[in-house]
């Protein structure tokens, strides 16, 4: 059984997301449950956003977030494949399950989707912006902007070695609790 779950839209338990109920001549009912829509973004979709994608999705759950939890690349190079095998196997040291994700590019719809598009690096941030209406540019950061590091980057790890995979994982991993510490204070 896969600790993540699947790709696509997971809805998960939280109180503090619950719109109030109101009262109608028929009884009482509950207002649909807003989610908190989250879009990581590398360059590939392949290393860096399908990684923060799973571990996201792992740590949401625990925290107990309802959260829309997405990733997708710039370039569309690997459209359709999995993970690198490199990623698959950093994650699952953490008991993430990268194996049910497919690469796409990120698309306009994207933009008006999600609450939050974070970036992995300064590269990520520029073309997003180039792609991003000026309406949905404060959407923008990067996942270490949610944190006090000195070095807010998420580097490429393609041309490097297995350790630069766990790196990436350890990293994402205080990103991740950034956002989460972020997102309960705004709600
Ligand atoms: P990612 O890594 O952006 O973390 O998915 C990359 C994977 C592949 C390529 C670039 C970056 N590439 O050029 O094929």
């Amino acid at each position: 059984m896969s600790p993540c779950g699947a790709k696509y839209t997971r809805v998960f338990n939280i109180t503090a997301r619950l719109a109030p109920a109101f009262a109608t001549q028929s009884g009482i009912f509950a207002m649909a449950e807003a989610k908190i829509a989250i879009l990581f973004v590398c360059l590939g979709n392949i290393c860096r956003s399908p990684m923060a994608e799973g571990l996201a999705r792992m740590r949401f759950d625990q925290a107990g977030i309802a959260a829309e939890i997405d990733s997708a690349g710039i370039g569309n190079w690997h459209e359709g494949e999995p993970a690198d095998r490199r990623a698959v196997n950093a994650s699952w040291k953490v008991l993430v399950d990268l194996s049910a994700l497919r690469a796409r590019q990120i698309q306009n719809s994207d933009f008006e989707r999600f609450e939050y598009i974070v970036a992995m690096d300064n590269d990520n941030v520029t073309a997003l912006e180039g792609l991003a209406g000026t309406e949905h540019v404060a959407k923008i950061s990067r996942l270490l902007d949610f944190t006090n590091l000195a070095d807010r980057q998420i580097t490429d790890p393609y041309y490097g070695g297995h350790d630069g995979f766990d790196q990436v994982v350890a990293r994402l991993d205080i990103g991740i609790a950034g956002l989460i510490r972020h997102i309960k204070e705004k709600n």
